[in-house]
């Protein structure tokens, strides 16, 4: 290949993102010096933390106007500067949305062959990781609990809830429209789940959870947050994953009951990265393949085709498209 494409950000967003932010452009191909490697991207993950990247420095560094978009990525090696790694080898990089990127080789983390390497991205990887130690490790349910999760279609929920019941908790989705809804409790087996665009989520959460909430694992942060923390029981604990409500949003929103429902309630209110249990990784993966081996956990991903159709994959993601992880293919597992 001796072109390159890639998709730059033209201008940060103001406002929701749109694919006038973004522009897709040819580059030669870039070159490896010492230490480092050229990469072919297969798999670019396509996260509602993408967005948040780009209102200004988080966990890691901002995206800035002019960047070639940031990315997590599956790829392969084509071209090795250093001893460490070898043409051919699949490794989890900090990439870019592009056919081909160097990257420092000590950045480049060597992965197990598992197939399909999508698993990587979603039950095996990011998702199915911060679901696992999110929930069992900082909220820690108890058989019998009710464990509600919101975004519960999407990448990180959608185990959260399957995890939840192979615990012998009740598991309580929130997720946006009907047949989103009616997918997670017939699809994935969750107890209930309440559609928090149909403008009745207070009662009929309440409706869902006769016994109010023990655990709350929140994804999308805002009034969803705000109404869960209503429901919580004594003790309850509130788990912070991420606040998608808030990404692609002109100014933050709520919750308008903090402290006040924590402090009446005794809540425990704990956010958490999902780097933070790495030492906890090798028992999460554990459980994750015994799950999936026994048929206790449905893997579901949404795999969209095509490097160009990155933004698009991104910006219908923050608007409840995706059922699942969505990812980018961008070439096919080799
Ligand atoms: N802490 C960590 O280490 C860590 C790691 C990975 C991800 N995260 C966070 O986990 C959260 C979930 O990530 P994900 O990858 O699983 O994303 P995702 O759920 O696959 O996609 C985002 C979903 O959020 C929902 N949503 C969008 N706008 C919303 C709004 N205004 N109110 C309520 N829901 C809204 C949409 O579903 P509906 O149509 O159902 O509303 C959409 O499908 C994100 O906040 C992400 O930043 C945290």
């Amino acid at each position: 290949m001796s072109q390159n494409r890639e998709v730059i950000v033209r201008e940060l967003p103001k406002g929701a993102l749109e694919p006038a932010h973004f522009e897709m452009r040819e580059a030669p191909v870039p070159r490896p010096g010492d230490g480092e490697v050229r990469i072919r991207n297969i798999l670019m993950s396509i996260d509602a933390a993408n967005r948040a990247w780009m209102q200004g420095a988080t966990y890691r560094e901002a995206v800035k106007a002019g960047d070639v978009m940031h990315t997590y990525a599956i790829a392969e090696v084509v071209e090795s500067r250093d001893p460490s790694l070898e043409p051919g080898q699949i490794v989890a990089v900090e990439s870019r949305w592009a056919d081909q990127v160097v990257v420092k080789a000590r950045r480049a983390v060597r992965l197990p062959d598992v197939r399909p390497l999508s698993h990587l991205l979603s039950v095996y990887g990011i998702a199915g990781k911060t679901a696992y130690h999110g929930l069992v490790n900082v909220g820690r349910p108890k058989a019998g609990e009710t464990v509600v999760v919101s975004a519960a279609a999407g990448s990180v929920g959608l185990f959260v809830g399957q995890i939840a019941r192979a615990l012998g908790c009740r598991a309580v989705g929130i997720a946006g429209g009907e047949d989103k809804c009616r997918w997670v409790v017939e699809h994935l087996g969750f107890d209930a789940c309440v559609d928090h665009r149909g403008g009745n989520l207070f009662a009929d959460l309440r409706q869902a959870c006769p016994d109010g909430i023990d655990v709350y694992f929140d994804n999308v942060g805002g009034s969803v947050l705000e109404t869960a923390l209503f429901q919580m029981n004594l003790h309850g604990r509130v788990v912070c994953c991420g606040a998608v409500s808030q990404y692609d949003a002109q100014g933050p929103s709520g919750p308008r009951n903090l402290p006040g429902m924590v402090v009446v309630k005794r809540l425990r209110m704990e956010g958490f990265i999902v780097m933070d249990f790495a030492d906890r990784d090798e028992a999460a993966l554990a459980d994750l393949h015994r799950w999936v081996d026994e048929g206790r956990l449905v893997v579901v991903e949404d795999i969209v085709e095509g490097l160009e159709n990155a933004p698009a994959a991104l910006i219908g993601l923050l608007a409840g498209e995706n059922r699942g992880k969505r990812m980018v293919r961008v070439a096919p597992d080799p």
